[in-house]
């Protein structure tokens, strides 16, 4: 029974998959502790660039800021191998790939537009239905780039709402929003190809065009807002995503200022 589930997602999605190199190499798993922590510690020779790794649950997710991601069955648990072929300031665009996919593959499956929310949530209704997580290693010999990718998608949302994912946002899943379950063997796949199609914009030097694209995708200009930049909280409205990826905030004196690292941006 378990056997089946991992070698018929397996299949079908290579089958369903129009990429060139992302999907070349898939794990199903039935249950894992984390499908980061795994294609975190893939040795080398079993992680080409574009390996997915897939977990029907996860007993430890990992969110971000050190966070559990609650990833019961019916979820959208995946990690993406990356070996970049770009330039290391673009970093943060892999994050922006990930989600401006995810919307895309949402929309295409349920006709919602959820919304994109620096740096790296799609929302739905102003909640949280996923998240992404990048983990970066470029020492050694083995560099890469793994992409999690955390999707809400058919579990009942009575599960997670009582979950907020930062300070403030509400968890969301895409049963709670749409009411249907959705293929999750089409819905990996939809992601997937549109990865590859976004990605193939940053490894020809197209940043900037990626930046367009998330700004459209996300309501977040011209709300005030609260940004925690580590420690320092700051407190203005988003005005636009700088060429580097930040954030750009008006404060009250009228001053810009560039969140550069992942602070939590709540809305007020
Ligand atoms: C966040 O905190 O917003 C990021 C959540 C990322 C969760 C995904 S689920 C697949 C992958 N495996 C993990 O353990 N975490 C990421």
């Amino acid at each position: 029974m378990t056997e089946a589930f991992e070698s018929i997602f397996k299949t079908k999605l290579a089958k369903l998959l129009r990429t060139n190199r992302f999907g070349k190499s898939i794990y199903v798993f039935n249950e894992l502790d984390s499908t980061q922590e795994y294609a975190n510690t893939l040795p080398i020779n079993e992680s080409v660039h574009g390996t997915i790794v897939i977990a029907r649950k996860q007993n430890v997710g990992k969110g971000r800021i050190g966070r559990t991601w609650i990833s019961p069955e019916g979820g959208l648990w995946m990690s993406i191998v990356i070996r970049p072929d770009f330039s290391v300031d673009h970093i943060i665009f892999t994050q922006f790939i990930a989600a401006l996919a995810v919307a895309d593959a949402i929309q295409q499956a349920t006709n919602i537009r959820s919304r994109l929310k620096w740096p790296n949530d799609v929302l739905i209704n102003e909640k949280k239905v996923c998240g992404i997580l990048v983990d970066v290693n470029l020492e050694g010999k083995d560099k890469k780039i793994v992409m999690g990718i955390g999707l809400n998608a058919n579990i009942e949302s009575s599960l997670i709402n009582n979950y907020l994912t930062d300070d403030t946002t509400k968890a969301t899943t895409l049963k709670g929003e749409y009411g249907n379950d959705i293929d999750l063997v089409y819905l990996t796949k939809s992601i997937v190809d549109r990865i590859e199609y976004y990605y193939n914009f940053l490894s020809s030097g197209k940043a900037l065009e990626i930046i367009e694209l998330w700004k459209q995708n996300s309501d977040m200009f011209g709300r005030r807002a609260i940004v925690y930049d580590g420690i320092e909280k700051i407190i203005g409205e988003v005005v636009d995503i700088d060429q580097d990826g930040s954030l750009i905030m008006k404060l009250g004196d009228g001053s810009t200022k560039k969140i550069t690292y992942y602070g939590n941006v709540t809305f007020r």
